[in-house]
């Protein structure tokens, strides 16, 4: 049997969100092993973690600093090979560029780091490494997406014109920050998450989502962020008008107090002919709007021959049996092990230059929104 990449984990711990999932999609497709981390800052929920999931005591730590300081001291064979960044936004750029030093693969969690400043020196620091790096814009792991993508290149609505994304959540409407919701409390500290808000943690998912469907790239924006709960210190609802090559015009909506939405990421994309839609609450649908035609309705399942090669590598089950987040998760860090072995690249949209776009958005829209200019360019 091949042997599974082993990976140290940075952020986790008991009750975190993200490296739960995190976990589960590494070990969806038995291709990866926890070996290490540093789950968290507090050494005995850092072991407790460590416990649970079998990795040697010895092993748990409560930096990223200690667990590479560590892992260099063991044998080749046996220590990390890659780690997976799973804390709050501020905590990334430290853990990557140590990665990079200590020659280390890079799985990290959205957005790439706490500022754009960050995000460019550790771009400069991965140039020429051998460490490879992968962001995870999670939705850019859904198959449908990529059938969405592959459909728009080859040109089946036409030249675009439209592109309209939107991300409404509820879960921010009222000041959860203030009753020790850990996951409330450090994306409304400017400190943790990040001069943005809403803006930095689900407007760049958006943001990513509508470069990669449609192909074409946000050249200018022109932004409304508000703030809208008492006392918060960041923005918690972001409406984006955004200019895109080729003369596309594009919309983009986030908000974090859409009192009552869950996780309805939707984007559509329009060309001269007709359009696309794909909505995360029904990721396993790829909607194509005909202008001269019915519309029709596509589906994932690894036997639809209709689906590009690629989206059917992406799906594990014939059609009519859902698949979705944990799987889209799996599905970038399958990339990751199979650049690792040298079976492949990483794909569009997951490297560091994504994430650099992605942070030149972010510090354009915060540019913009408080300038008397109607649009800023990225
Ligand atoms: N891709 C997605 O869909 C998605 C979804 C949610 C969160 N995220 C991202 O994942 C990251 C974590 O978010 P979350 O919601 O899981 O947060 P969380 O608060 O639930 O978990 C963070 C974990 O990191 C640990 N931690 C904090 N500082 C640390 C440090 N310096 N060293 C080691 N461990 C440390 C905490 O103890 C905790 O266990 C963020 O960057 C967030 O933007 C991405």
């Amino acid at each position: 049997m091949t042997k599974k990449i082993r990976v140290g984990m940075i952020g986790g711990g008991p009750g975190a969100f993200i490296g739960a999932i995190h976990r589960r999609a590494m070990w969806l497709d038995n291709r990866f092993e926890i070996v290490a981390g540093a789950f968290s800052r507090d050494a005995e929920k850092s072991r407790q973690m460590a416990a649970e999931l079998g990795v040697d005591a010895d092993r748990a730590h409560t930096s990223a600093d200690k667990l590479m300081e560590a892992e260099k001291l063991l044998p080749v064979e046996d220590r990390i090979q890659c780690i997976s960044v799973v804390t709050p936004n501020a905590y990334h750029y430290e853990a990557c560029a140590l990665a990079v030093e200590n020659g280390f693969h890079i799985v990290c969690d959205k957005p790439p780091t706490r500022t754009l400043e960050e995000t460019i020196a550790l771009k400069e620091l991965l140039a020429g490494s051998p460490s490879l790096y992968a962001l995870t814009f999670t939705y850019l792991g859904y198959p449908m997406v990529h059938e969405a993508r592959s459909r728009v290149l080859n040109g089946d609505i036409g030249k675009i014109r439209k592109v309209f994304v939107q991300y409404p959540q509820g879960w921010l409407s009222t000041p959860l920050e203030k009753e020790e919701v850990k996951q409330a409390s450090w994306r409304t500290d400017p400190a943790l998450s990040g001069p943005a808000g809403c803006l930095g943690d689900i407007g760049t998912h958006a943001f990513s989502l509508a470069e990669f469907i449609s192909g074409k790239k946000v050249n200018s924006v022109c932004a409304d962020i508000r703030s809208f709960v008492d006392g918060r210190l960041v923005d918690d609802d972001v409406s984006v008008l955004m200019g895109m090559s080729d003369d596309v015009s594009g919309v983009l909506l986030a908000s974090q107090i859409m009192a009552g939405e869950e996780n309805a990421l939707t984007i559509k994309v329009y060309g001269e002919t007709g359009g696309f839609q794909w909505s995360h609450s029904d990721p396993n649908t790829l909607i194509h709007m005909d202008l001269n035609g019915p519309t029709q309705i596509l589906r994932a399942g690894q036997d639809n021959g209709y689906l590009s090669a690629q989206t059917q590598q992406l799906l594990r089950t014939p059609s009519g049996h859902p698949e979705g987040f944990i799987e889209a998760f799996s599905n970038i860090y399958g990339q990751m092990a199979d650049a690792i072995v040298g079976n492949g690249e990483l794909g569009e949209g997951v490297g560091i230059e994504a994430g650099e776009r992605v942070m030149r958005f972010v510090d354009a829209v915060l540019t913009n929104a408080i300038s008397s200019e109607k649009w800023t360019e990225m």
